[in-house]
Protein backbone atom coordinates (compact mmCIF):
# COMPACT_ATOMS: atom_id res chain seq x y z
CA UNK A 1 0.00 0.00 0.00
CA UNK A 2 2.87 2.25 0.78
CA UNK A 3 6.02 1.61 0.13
CA UNK A 4 9.90 3.57 -0.19
CA UNK A 5 12.71 2.19 -1.83
CA UNK A 6 15.93 3.38 -0.92
CA UNK A 7 14.68 6.69 -0.54
CA UNK A 8 16.81 9.85 0.67
CA UNK A 9 16.25 13.37 1.39
CA UNK A 10 18.92 15.96 1.20
CA UNK A 11 17.99 19.87 1.67
CA UNK A 12 20.11 22.77 0.98
CA UNK A 13 20.10 25.29 3.38
CA UNK A 14 22.22 28.57 2.61
CA UNK A 15 23.81 26.59 -0.25
CA UNK A 16 24.70 23.79 2.12
CA UNK A 17 23.46 19.91 1.73
CA UNK A 18 21.56 18.94 5.04
CA UNK A 19 20.76 15.11 5.17
CA UNK A 20 17.75 14.71 6.59
CA UNK A 21 17.15 10.78 5.23
CA UNK A 22 19.16 7.99 4.01
CA UNK A 23 18.70 5.07 2.15
CA UNK A 24 15.12 4.47 3.47
CA UNK A 25 13.21 1.67 2.57
CA UNK A 26 9.63 0.97 4.41
CA UNK A 27 6.72 -1.21 3.20
CA UNK A 28 3.48 -0.61 5.06
CA UNK A 29 0.60 -2.81 3.99
CA UNK A 30 -2.99 -1.88 4.09
CA UNK A 31 -4.88 -1.46 7.92
CA UNK A 32 -1.27 -1.05 9.35
CA UNK A 33 -1.00 1.26 12.19
CA UNK A 34 2.15 2.12 12.60
CA UNK A 35 3.79 4.53 14.97
CA UNK A 36 7.31 6.84 13.44
CA UNK A 37 10.07 7.20 16.68
CA UNK A 38 13.66 8.87 17.18
CA UNK A 39 14.52 12.27 18.26
CA UNK A 40 14.21 15.29 17.10
CA UNK A 41 15.36 15.88 14.08
CA UNK A 42 15.94 12.59 12.87
CA UNK A 43 14.09 12.45 9.57
CA UNK A 44 10.36 11.34 11.06
CA UNK A 45 8.30 14.60 9.78
CA UNK A 46 10.53 14.33 5.81
CA UNK A 47 9.99 10.80 5.89
CA UNK A 48 5.80 11.62 6.54
CA UNK A 49 5.74 14.26 4.18
CA UNK A 50 7.61 12.12 1.24
CA UNK A 51 5.28 9.52 2.08
CA UNK A 52 2.11 11.89 0.96
CA UNK A 53 3.32 13.09 -1.66
CA UNK A 54 4.20 16.43 -0.40
CA UNK A 55 7.84 16.66 -1.09
CA UNK A 56 10.18 15.02 -3.62
CA UNK A 57 13.24 12.64 -2.42
CA UNK A 58 16.54 13.67 -3.55
CA UNK A 59 16.32 9.96 -5.08
CA UNK A 60 14.82 6.63 -4.59
CA UNK A 61 10.80 5.82 -5.09
CA UNK A 62 7.89 6.65 -2.99
CA UNK A 63 4.61 4.21 -4.11
CA UNK A 64 1.23 4.55 -3.08
CA UNK A 65 -1.29 1.69 -4.29
CA UNK A 66 0.99 0.90 -6.58
CA UNK A 67 1.44 4.40 -8.21
CA UNK A 68 5.02 5.79 -7.90
CA UNK A 69 4.34 9.22 -6.64
CA UNK A 70 7.13 11.46 -7.76
CA UNK A 71 6.61 10.07 -11.35
CA UNK A 72 3.65 12.10 -11.32
CA UNK A 73 3.50 15.58 -12.52
CA UNK A 74 2.61 17.70 -9.97
CA UNK A 75 -0.87 18.63 -10.50
CA UNK A 76 -1.41 14.89 -11.28
CA UNK A 77 0.20 14.11 -7.80
CA UNK A 78 -1.84 16.99 -6.08
CA UNK A 79 -4.91 15.19 -7.04
CA UNK A 80 -3.80 11.68 -6.44
CA UNK A 81 -3.18 13.07 -2.99
CA UNK A 82 -6.66 14.36 -2.09
CA UNK A 83 -8.23 11.41 -2.70
CA UNK A 84 -5.91 8.91 -1.03
CA UNK A 85 -4.43 10.96 1.77
CA UNK A 86 -5.51 12.17 4.97
CA UNK A 87 -2.65 14.93 6.85
CA UNK A 88 -2.78 15.85 10.35
CA UNK A 89 -0.22 18.06 12.14
CA UNK A 90 0.71 19.09 15.41
CA UNK A 91 0.11 22.62 14.79
CA UNK A 92 -3.73 21.64 13.32
CA UNK A 93 -3.19 24.05 10.75
CA UNK A 94 -6.36 25.43 10.56
CA UNK A 95 -7.93 28.15 8.64
CA UNK A 96 -7.98 31.10 11.32
CA UNK A 97 -10.93 33.19 9.43
CA UNK A 98 -13.36 30.38 8.61
CA UNK A 99 -15.82 28.46 10.96
CA UNK A 100 -14.89 24.48 12.50
CA UNK A 101 -17.45 23.68 9.71
CA UNK A 102 -15.49 26.07 6.76
CA UNK A 103 -12.58 24.89 7.68
CA UNK A 104 -13.62 20.62 6.97
CA UNK A 105 -15.32 21.50 3.53
CA UNK A 106 -11.93 23.08 2.08
CA UNK A 107 -10.68 19.51 1.12
CA UNK A 108 -14.40 18.59 0.38
CA UNK A 109 -14.26 21.99 -2.15
CA UNK A 110 -10.89 21.47 -3.60
CA UNK A 111 -11.93 17.83 -4.14
CA UNK A 112 -14.72 19.45 -6.24
CA UNK A 113 -17.57 18.03 -4.28
CA UNK A 114 -21.30 19.63 -4.42
CA UNK A 115 -21.81 22.25 -2.31
CA UNK A 116 -24.82 20.32 -0.72
CA UNK A 117 -22.67 17.30 -0.22
CA UNK A 118 -19.43 19.27 1.16
CA UNK A 119 -22.09 20.70 4.25
CA UNK A 120 -23.82 17.16 4.58
CA UNK A 121 -20.14 15.25 4.75
CA UNK A 122 -18.90 18.25 6.94
CA UNK A 123 -21.51 18.44 9.68
CA UNK A 124 -21.62 14.90 9.98
CA UNK A 125 -17.76 14.51 10.85
CA UNK A 126 -17.80 17.55 12.95
CA UNK A 127 -20.57 15.52 14.66
CA UNK A 128 -18.57 12.42 14.68
CA UNK A 129 -15.91 13.83 16.75
CA UNK A 130 -18.07 15.65 19.30
CA UNK A 131 -18.64 19.43 18.08
CA UNK A 132 -22.22 19.26 16.18
CA UNK A 133 -22.12 22.28 18.66
CA UNK A 134 -19.38 24.90 17.63
CA UNK A 135 -19.32 24.24 14.04
CA UNK A 136 -19.97 27.87 13.56
CA UNK A 137 -16.96 28.80 15.90
CA UNK A 138 -13.96 29.86 14.88
CA UNK A 139 -10.47 28.08 15.70
CA UNK A 140 -9.63 31.27 18.16
CA UNK A 141 -12.97 30.25 19.95
CA UNK A 142 -11.80 27.08 20.63
CA UNK A 143 -10.11 25.28 23.06
CA UNK A 144 -6.80 23.34 21.60
CA UNK A 145 -8.07 19.92 21.57
CA UNK A 146 -11.96 21.04 20.41
CA UNK A 147 -9.17 22.51 17.15
CA UNK A 148 -7.21 19.19 16.92
CA UNK A 149 -10.48 17.87 16.36
CA UNK A 150 -11.84 19.88 13.60
CA UNK A 151 -8.58 19.14 12.44
CA UNK A 152 -9.15 14.86 12.47
CA UNK A 153 -12.39 15.87 11.01
CA UNK A 154 -11.26 17.62 8.29
CA UNK A 155 -8.18 14.96 7.38
CA UNK A 156 -11.65 12.58 7.02
CA UNK A 157 -13.63 15.13 5.15
CA UNK A 158 -11.97 12.97 1.30
CA UNK A 159 -12.84 9.49 3.07
CA UNK A 160 -8.55 8.68 2.59
CA UNK A 161 -7.21 5.41 2.23
CA UNK A 162 -3.81 6.59 4.03
CA UNK A 163 -3.55 8.74 7.35
CA UNK A 164 -0.35 10.46 8.38
CA UNK A 165 -0.44 12.02 11.76
CA UNK A 166 2.51 14.24 12.53
CA UNK A 167 3.02 14.70 16.19
CA UNK A 168 -0.59 15.00 16.39
CA UNK A 169 -1.00 15.04 20.23
CA UNK A 170 2.20 17.68 20.32
CA UNK A 171 0.11 20.13 21.98
CA UNK A 172 -2.26 18.11 24.24
CA UNK A 173 -2.81 17.18 28.02
CA UNK A 174 -2.55 13.48 28.40
CA UNK A 175 -6.31 13.10 28.63
CA UNK A 176 -7.12 14.87 25.23
CA UNK A 177 -4.02 12.53 23.86
CA UNK A 178 -5.41 9.48 24.80
CA UNK A 179 -8.96 10.43 23.24
CA UNK A 180 -7.02 11.79 19.87
CA UNK A 181 -4.92 8.57 19.60
CA UNK A 182 -8.28 6.73 20.68
CA UNK A 183 -10.07 8.03 17.50
CA UNK A 184 -6.97 6.49 15.09
CA UNK A 185 -7.08 3.40 16.54
CA UNK A 186 -11.26 3.46 15.93
CA UNK A 187 -10.80 4.67 12.35
CA UNK A 188 -7.65 2.32 12.10
CA UNK A 189 -10.25 -0.48 13.06
CA UNK A 190 -12.57 0.86 10.30
CA UNK A 191 -9.63 -0.20 7.79
CA UNK A 192 -7.45 3.15 7.02
CA UNK A 193 -3.95 2.66 7.07
CA UNK A 194 -2.01 5.45 10.14
CA UNK A 195 1.37 6.61 9.91
CA UNK A 196 1.64 8.62 13.20
CA UNK A 197 4.89 10.40 14.06
CA UNK A 198 4.93 10.66 18.22
CA UNK A 199 7.19 11.19 21.07
CA UNK A 200 5.07 9.77 23.42
CA UNK A 201 5.73 6.24 24.39
CA UNK A 202 2.42 5.72 25.10
CA UNK A 203 1.07 6.65 22.17
CA UNK A 204 3.58 4.89 20.25
CA UNK A 205 2.85 1.62 21.85
CA UNK A 206 -0.39 1.71 20.80
CA UNK A 207 -0.15 1.01 17.22
CA UNK A 208 0.65 -2.36 15.82
CA UNK A 209 4.55 -1.64 14.62
CA UNK A 210 6.87 0.70 15.09
CA UNK A 211 9.74 2.26 13.30
CA UNK A 212 12.45 3.21 14.48
CA UNK A 213 14.54 6.50 13.07
CA UNK A 214 18.06 7.89 14.22
CA UNK A 215 20.18 10.77 12.18
CA UNK A 216 18.38 10.08 8.32
CA UNK A 217 18.62 5.71 9.16
CA UNK A 218 15.75 4.01 10.10
CA UNK A 219 17.13 1.61 12.64
CA UNK A 220 14.46 -1.09 12.78
CA UNK A 221 10.57 -1.85 13.09
CA UNK A 222 9.17 -3.81 16.29
CA UNK A 223 8.94 -6.84 13.98
CA UNK A 224 10.99 -6.80 11.18
CA UNK A 225 10.78 -10.38 10.12
CA UNK A 226 6.86 -9.89 9.93
CA UNK A 227 5.22 -9.71 6.32
CA UNK A 228 3.37 -6.25 6.71
CA UNK A 229 6.53 -4.21 7.90
CA UNK A 230 9.89 -5.28 6.00
CA UNK A 231 12.85 -2.74 7.05
CA UNK A 232 16.47 -2.88 5.13
N1 LIG B 1 13.19 22.73 4.85
C1 LIG B 1 14.36 22.34 5.37
N2 LIG B 1 15.52 22.90 4.98
C2 LIG B 1 16.72 22.48 5.49
N3 LIG B 1 16.84 21.52 6.42
C3 LIG B 1 15.71 20.93 6.87
C4 LIG B 1 14.42 21.30 6.38
N4 LIG B 1 13.50 20.55 7.00
C5 LIG B 1 14.16 19.73 7.84
N5 LIG B 1 15.51 19.97 7.77
C6 LIG B 1 16.55 19.22 8.50
O1 LIG B 1 16.42 17.84 8.18
C7 LIG B 1 16.62 17.03 9.32
C8 LIG B 1 15.36 16.19 9.57
O2 LIG B 1 14.27 17.05 9.89
P1 LIG B 1 12.81 16.52 10.26
O3 LIG B 1 12.39 15.56 9.24
O4 LIG B 1 11.97 17.72 10.48
O5 LIG B 1 13.07 15.75 11.63
P2 LIG B 1 12.04 15.34 12.80
O6 LIG B 1 10.67 15.48 12.29
O7 LIG B 1 12.43 13.94 13.16
O8 LIG B 1 12.33 16.27 13.94
C9 LIG B 1 16.95 17.98 10.47
O9 LIG B 1 18.34 18.05 10.58
C10 LIG B 1 16.38 19.30 9.99
O10 LIG B 1 17.10 20.37 10.55
MG1 LIG C 1 9.07 16.64 12.94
Amino acid sequence: MLKMENVTKTYKHRGSPVAALSGATVRISAGDFVSVVGPSGSGKSTLLLMLGGMLSPTSGKVFLEGQSLYDLNTDQRAHFRKKKVGFVFQTFNLIPYLTALENVEVPLYLAKEEPGFQRKRAVGLLERVGLRDRMYHMPSELSVGQQQRVALARMLANDPAVILADEPTGNLDPETSRQVIGFFEEINREGKTVVMVTHDPRAAERAKNTLRLTNGTILSGINPDEENLHVA
